[in-house]
Formats: C-alpha cells, sequence, structure tokens
C-alpha cells in the first residue's frame, strides 16, 4: 500500500526491527525468567530467506529505511551471517544495526561486517562480574567485555552500550559506567526499566527513573542538552563535561517510562516466529509467516497484511499515566526476549 505503515494516530513506521531467534545464552532478570521459557522450534521460526523477502517488501513498498536485528539474542541464529549477507545484496544502502550481548562477537565481528553489517547497541549493565552475574544470572562478563572491544575494532560503529540501571542492584555504577565508556569511545545510554521482565517483578516504584540518574551522574559529570534533533529516537542525548567544563563525549538517557516518546513511534517489529508487533505493549499480535508460506499470497498480500497491522498500534503504553495501576495493567504476552527490545 502506498501509505505504507501508518497507523491510526498518523505515525508512520521507517524503523523495522526484526527479531531472529528467543533463544538467549544470558538470562538478564528485567528481561527473561531464569528458566521455564518454552523456545520456539526450528521450523517456528522465520527462515533467512522470509526474512529476507520482509525486508525487501517493507523497504520496497512499505518505507522501511533503517533495520534492527534482535533476539533473544541474534548471535544464536547459525545463519546470521547468511541472513544479513541476503539482506544487504537486496539493499546496499539500507542502515542495518544489531542489538546484542556481545557473547561471541570476538570471533564474529569481522565476518559480521563483511557480511554487511552497519553497527551494534551492546546490552552491558555493570563491569564487576559479581554485579554482572546477579543480573544476567550467568558468569560472561569477561566474554562480553571481549566481544565489545572486538566489534568495535571490526568498525561496527558508533558502538552504542545499553544498560539498565536496576534499584539497589548496580545504580551507584552509574558515574562508573560512563567514565569507562567514554574513555573507550562508546556511546553509553541509561534506560528505564520496563514491567517486560519475566517473571513479574517490575514496580513502577523500584524503576530508577531518568531524572535520578542524571542525578546520579551529576555526582561527576555536567550534562547539557545535545542540540541534534531527536527524530523519534529513544535516547534523549546529552553532552557530557568534565566538571571543570572539559568536553568528554555523550550520553543518552531512555526515559521509556517517565518521560515517554510514543508520540513519535517510528518501529514495527516482527517475531522471530513471524508476528507483527506494532507495539512493545501491543496484544494484537498479527502472523505473517502463513501468508509467506501460502503459495496463492503474493507480496502485496504481506504488505497489506503488515499495514493492517499497524492500524492496531495503540498510542502509548501508558505506564507514566497519573495514577497507573499496576495492578489493572495487562502485560503483553511475552517477556522482552521475545519480543527483542
Ligand atoms: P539507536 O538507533 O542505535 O539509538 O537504537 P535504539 O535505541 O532504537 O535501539 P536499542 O535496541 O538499543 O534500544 C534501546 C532501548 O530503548 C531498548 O532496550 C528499549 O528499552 C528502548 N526502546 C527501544 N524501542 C522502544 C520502543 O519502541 N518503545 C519503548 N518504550 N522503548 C523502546
Ligand atoms: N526494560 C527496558 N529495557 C529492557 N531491555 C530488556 N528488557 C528490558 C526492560 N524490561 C533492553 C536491554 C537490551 C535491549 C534489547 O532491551 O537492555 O539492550
Ligand atoms: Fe512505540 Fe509502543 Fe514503544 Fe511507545 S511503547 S515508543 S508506541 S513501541
Amino acid at each position: 500500500p502506498a501509505r505504507g505503515l501508518l497507523d491510526r494516530f498518523g505515525r508512520r513506521a521507517t524503523d523495522l526491527r526484526i527479531s531472529l531467534i528467543d533463544k538467549c545464552n544470558l538470562r538478564c532478570t528485567y528481561c527473561m525468567p531464569a528458566d521455564g521459557l518454552p523456545w520456539l522450534s526450528k521450523d517456528e521460526l522465520l527462515t533467512a530467506e522470509e526474512i529476507r523477502r520482509l525486508v525487501r517488501i517493507g523497504v520496497d513498498t512499505l518505507g522501511v529505511r533503517e533495520l534492527r536485528l534482535t533476539g533473544g539474542e541474534p548471535l544464536v541464529r547459525a545463519d546470521l551471517l547468511e541472513i544479513i549477507a541476503g539482506i544487504r545484496a537486496d539493499h546496499p544502502d539500507l542502515p542495518i544495526a544489531m542489538t546484542t550481548n556481545a557473547i561471541g562477537l570476538e570471533r564474529k565481528a569481522a565476518a559480521l561486517v563483511e557480511a554487511g553489517l552497519d553497527r551494534v547497541n551492546v546490552s552491558l549493565d555493570s563491569l564487576h562480574p559479581e554485579t554482572f552475574a546477579q543480573l544476567t544470572r550467568r558468569d560472561s562478563l569477561d566474554k562480553v567485555l571481549r566481544g565489545v572491544e572486538a566489534a568495535a575494532a571490526a568498525g561496527l560503529t558508533p558502538l552504542k552500550v545499553n544498560a539498565v540501571l536496576m534499584r539497589g542492584i548496580n545504580e551507584r555504577e552509574a558515574p562508573d559506567l560512563l567514565a569507562w565508556a567514554l574513555a573507550q569511545g562508546y556511546e553509553l545510554r541509561f534506560i528505564e526499566q520496563m514491567p517486560l521482565d519475566g517473571d513479574q517483578n517490575w514496580r513502577s516504584e523500584g524503576t530508577v527513573s531518568a531524572a535520578q540518574t542524571r542525578a546520579l551522574l551529576s555526582e561527576r559529570f555536567q550534562l547539557q542538552p545535545d542540540a541534534e534533533p531527536r527524530a523519534g529516537a529513544p535516547a534523549e542525548r546529552f553532552e557530557v563535561l568534565a566538571l571543570d567544563g572539559t568536553p568528554l563525549g555523550r550520553v543518552g538517557v531512555i526515559a521509556s517510562v517517565t518521560e515517554p516518546f510514543c508520540a513519535d513511534c517510528r518501529r514495527t517489529r516482527i517475531t522471530a516466529e513471524g508476528k507483527v508487533m506494532s507495539c512493545l505493549f501491543s496484544h494484537q499480535e498479527v502472523d505473517l509467516a502463513h501468508l509467506l508460506r501460502d503459495p496463492a499470497a503474493d507480496d502485496d498480500a504481506v504488505a497489506r497484511r503488515w499495514a493492517e497491522a499497524m492500524w492496531l498500534k495503540p498510542a502509548a503504553h501508558g505506564t507514566d499515566r497519573p495514577g497507573f495501576d499496576l495492578d489493572s495493567f495487562t502485560r503483553p504476552g511475552r517477556s522482552m526476549s521475545a519480543i527483542g527490545g
């Protein structure tokens, strides 16, 4: 359809995020339960060819202008290089990014660049092995740090680091994390935790807010709002200065809960099994996999279905509404690990 991925509120999605697999080799408490999630079977996952076709339909007929590959953990997918190379062959100029925990990047970074990946955002919440293990339930900090370094060396840049601050666990580490990222030349973003954890432990009063994050950082840094337009991006960016005024770089704050950015949302998501999620908090998933597998359904039929799915996009998630009541809030049927972030 010529109007693209328009919703009832006049927003148009141009940013496509495809989850490649629901599995992950970490178990971050804010994203996934410790165990018990039933994985998708291999034949439920979209194939490399189906993903390639969806991107082609998105870009050629629906106005998609940038792509992000997510998971679970996309590096766990065995045919990741083939997926990226196929998409790159069709779209020489499409910006392709990936959100990853960086485990295994050490070995794969160069090949990913070769296949056509442009950049990565790495999830990393602590530089202390014990805190890292407490948050992720795995003792993998070394592997992550080696992966981040390899990614930067291979040119997967600008490299961004996503840190979710958790009350009483890693919040005090915020200034150290920022000092580390600035020294390495990475752009760190602090993320407010959303109610998308597997264990349903999220409470709004437990969220480390963007305002609290800025206050924590002001012990060691000055922050000045960045002049560049935000253009629908989740992160609000700041110039970081030392307390004596020396410019040090940039930091982002993603205030999904306390200062949501839904009104300017440009995102459309496809889950690993081929369902359109018009919003992270959508309750109405629309399946495209059966159309992709139906010989009678052409690209136009898939595009129409996708556009219809976006028409169902909610205005906003509403967790910031005054009087927001968690008991009456219906969470989406999936935790973050099965949506992709
Ligand atoms: P860049 O273009 O690299 O800045 O990417 P990004 O920030 O869109 O991507 P990333 O996957 O790194 O997302 C960072 C975090 O922003 C996610 O972990 C979420 O917490 C949050 N986020 C991303 N997209 C959305 C969204 O559509 N809605 C909400 N509420 N939060 C989002
Ligand atoms: N709230 C906010 N961000 C989350 N992420 C995972 N779960 C949550 C949550 N509940 C982020 C991770 C990762 C990205 C994929 O999503 O930090 O970088
Ligand atoms: Fe977009 Fe939904 Fe995220 Fe709001 S919660 S920014 S509408 S995806």
